[in-house]
């Protein structure tokens, strides 16, 4: 029995690790319930299942002569089955209920975050205008609102580690929050299938102190770099490498690598060789030319990129051989 105890406990310690990082301030209320609810079922179903071979074991039949005994009802056992449950899930049900509502009602003195979902890539913009794409920055310790909508479908926005899951919906105004407790950089997904390129909508949040996220706050995007510098940078940033490699392996849309000066074939059979009016055109304008053998997804950049910005991607592609 001793030992059976000791097996729970060291394989609930390794239950609660293979969880993410808890990394919000809800993150361990949410695991709690989790855990309570997962730990019932498994006890349970060890003296359900238990309980049942024994006594198939137990009343087996031996003999020809064996019969069922006659047996009409018993109360103490119908109260006892119908009374523990019902105490285990209102127990489940009251501690979800509150940890759900702590989830749910948006804090005061919240910094509130513009999140715009579109295939295939978050765009995030702040109070100040700063604009970025995938990966942003918030502060430690302090509450965080996303007040969401998409362009196009419905996409989710997911940080395991901060136990938070937000549909993203067309036409409507959704909002999350989270107060993160430890510094650290967390996955982001996009856990709503949304089309071709959904298993790459993915980002990076970072949990930064105050004075690192009002300096990276009011830094402005691209300051100091060379055009082509700009260019490698705007390619993260805005996604773009998401569906474009710049190694030359596959991905939704054609590889960077070596695209500068090569002979593009499009779908309706007429070719280009790629220069700077057609590198401005199948960024601002996308779906005017589409290479053969990709499907045309690619979203427009028009109003999102200023023209330095997209000479710095000339730039760039030049240096990608
Ligand atoms: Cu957006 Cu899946």
């Amino acid at each position: 029995m001793f030992n059976f105890f000791n097996l729970m406990i060291s394989t609930a310690k390794a239950t609660s690790s293979y969880l993410p990082i808890e990394a919000s301030t809800i993150a361990s209320d949410v695991d709690g319930v989790y855990n309570f609810v997962m730990w019932v079922s498994i006890f349970f179903f060890f003296v359900l299942m238990g309980g049942m071979c024994f006594f198939i074991y137990k009343y087996r039949r031996r003999t020809d002569n064996d019969k069922t005994a006659y047996i009409t009802h018993n109360y103490a056992l119908e109260f006892l089955w119908s009374f523990i449950p019902l105490v285990l899930l209102l127990v489940a049900f009251f501690w979800g209920w509150k940890v759900y509502m702590k989830a749910r009602i948006l804090p005061e003195n919240a910094e509130v975050l513009n999140v715009v979902g579109k295939q295939w890539m978050w765009n995030i913009t702040y109070s100040n205008g700063k604009q970025v794409t995938n990966e942003f920055y918030v502060p430690v310790n302090k509450p965080v609102v996303l007040s969401m909508t998409s362009e196009d479908v419905i996409h989710s926005f997911y940080v395991p580690s901060f136990r938070i899951k937000q549909d993203v919906v067309p036409g409507k105004r959704t909002q999350v929050w989270f107060e993160s407790n430890q510094m650290g950089t967390y996955r982001l997904f996009c856990t709503e299938f949304c089309g071709t390129a959904h298993s790459t909508m993915i980002g990076k949040v970072h949990v930064v102190s105050h004075a690192d996220y009002q300096e990276w706050l009011a830094k402005k995007s691209g300051e100091g770099l060379s055009p082509a510098e700009l260019g490698k940078e705007l390619l993260t940033s805005k996604g773009c490498v998401a569906c474009h490699s710049e190694d030359g392996s596959p991905r939704v849309g054609p590889t960077f690598k070596g695209v500068w000066g090569k002979q593009e074939t499009f779908t309706d059979g007429s070719t280009v060789t790629v220069n700077e009016d057609y590198v401005r055109e199948s960024v601002l304008n996308p779906q005017a030319k589409v290479v053969k053998g990709y499907p045309p997804t690619m979203p427009s950049f028009q109003g999102q990129l200023k023209e330095e910005e997209i000479n710095g991607i000339i730039e760039y592609f030049k240096t990608l051989k």
